[in-house]
């Protein structure tokens, strides 16, 4: 029996098997609204197989947007295109899931395909005021009054999202984005109470958390996403996601998602199949949180060794979804699962 194709039950929301579209901005929305692009590319992957489609980090303030093409939900006129985005993800067979973000210190940039460089339209906000790197904008530190108001953001990110019609909420804690900074010792050179010790530069990120959980459903599950090293000395350690990972299950997060990376630039990755299974392992290991493993996972059989091996509840795929979004299928046919439509029949 295969483990791919086992649903996965969080809290009310049973996803009929255990691959997930890991969250990817398409740099394609305009004021932050879903457009053509959005409604036709979600869809094909459910449609495709995907039990839990997650959308593109979505973010939460207008200053928090990677690029001017992200999309966006801070306005309740974001509402009517989210809303449409999540039926047809529903209708075509998947749970509809988002990733509420804000870029933070990286926010304001031009899209990959335009050549990514800040664009120097606004102030980014941060814990410290740090340049991501040369030729970046110097951030303004948050305040007190600053940090209610993100805190506030996400929280009514989380009700938008739930009002749209989304069924799985991911808040965005990874890539060097404005939560993650909070984490990292290398981003976060506070000196109050939210920064120093682990502690302290775990208190907003964990605020964040706890004032979604508040608006966000008891039958709906909570995802959180980490990068869970910086690979960098002195940076965010694997030690430091562990207890991360527990504080964040005491505040009913009910799935750690482990990426990994982007804090600073420049940095070595040692990429390669699965590399970052392992967190996501030692995350369930110590903690007994449901994990998430996602990063160069591409093969059918290597994502049913994944759950197999006990490393984590659900897969998420990214790039290989770009390129085929019916993987679903054929995975089902190499794991021996006619898991396909009636639709599909003559062609699996
Ligand atoms: C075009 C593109 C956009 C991405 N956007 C996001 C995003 O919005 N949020 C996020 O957490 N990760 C984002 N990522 C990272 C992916 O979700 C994923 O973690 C990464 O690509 C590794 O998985 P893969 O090897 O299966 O592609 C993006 C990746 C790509 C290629």
């Amino acid at each position: 029996m295969s483990l791919l194709f086992s649903p996965l039950k969080l809290r009310s929301i049973t996803l009929k098997n255990r691959i997930a579209m890991s969250p990817m901005c398409q740099y394609s929305a305009q004021g932050g609204q879903v457009t053509e692009w959005h409604l036709l590319h979600y869809p094909t992957r459910a449609v495709g197989g995907a039990g839990l489609i997650i959308v593109e980090a979505t973010a939460v303030e207008a200053r928090g947007v990677i690029s001017p093409d992200d999309l966006g939900i801070w306005s309740d006129e974001h509402l009517p295109g989210l809303k449409e985005l999540a039926r047809r993800i529903k209708s075509a067979g998947a749970v509809p899931g988002i990733q509420i973000a804000h870029a933070g210190r990286k926010a304001g940039v031009l899209s990959p395909w335009k050549g990514g460089k800040p664009l120097h339209l606004w102030t980014p906000v941060a814990p410290s005021p740090l340049a991501f790197d040369e030729g970046w904008p110097v951030p303004q530190e948050l305040d007190l009054a600053g940090l209610e108001e993100v805190r506030w953001a996400f929280q009514q990110g989380a009700r938008r999202a739930l009002l749209a019609g989304f069924e799985v909420l991911e808040i965005h804690m990874a890539h060097g984005y404005l939560l993650h900074s909070f984490l990292s010792p290398l981003t976060n050179h506070r000196t109050d109470r939210y920064g120093g010790s682990r502690e302290n530069r775990m208190r907003f990120p964990l605020e964040v958390a706890e004032a979604v959980r508040e608006v966000w459903p008891a039958e709906l599950p909570l995802l959180v996403r980490v990068s869970a090293v910086d690979w960098a000395e002195g940076g965010w350690s694997l030690e430091d996601t562990l207890a991360l990972a527990e504080a964040l299950r005491q505040r009913g997060v009910d799935l750690l998602d482990c990426s990994s990376g982007g804090a600073l630039p420049g940095v070595r990755i040692p990429l390669g199949p699965g590399y970052q299974v392992p967190f996501a392992a030692e995350v369930r290991k110590a903690t007994g949180l449901a994990t998430g493993a996602v990063g160069l996972i591409t093969e059918p059989s290597q994502a049913e060794a994944v759950l197999q091996q006990g490393q984590a509840e659900l897969v998420l795929l990214g790039r290989v979804l770009l390129r085929e979004p019916y993987w679903p299928y054929r995975a089902g046919q190499a794991l021996g699962h006619k898991t396909w439509p009636p639709q599909y029949e003559r062609a699996f």
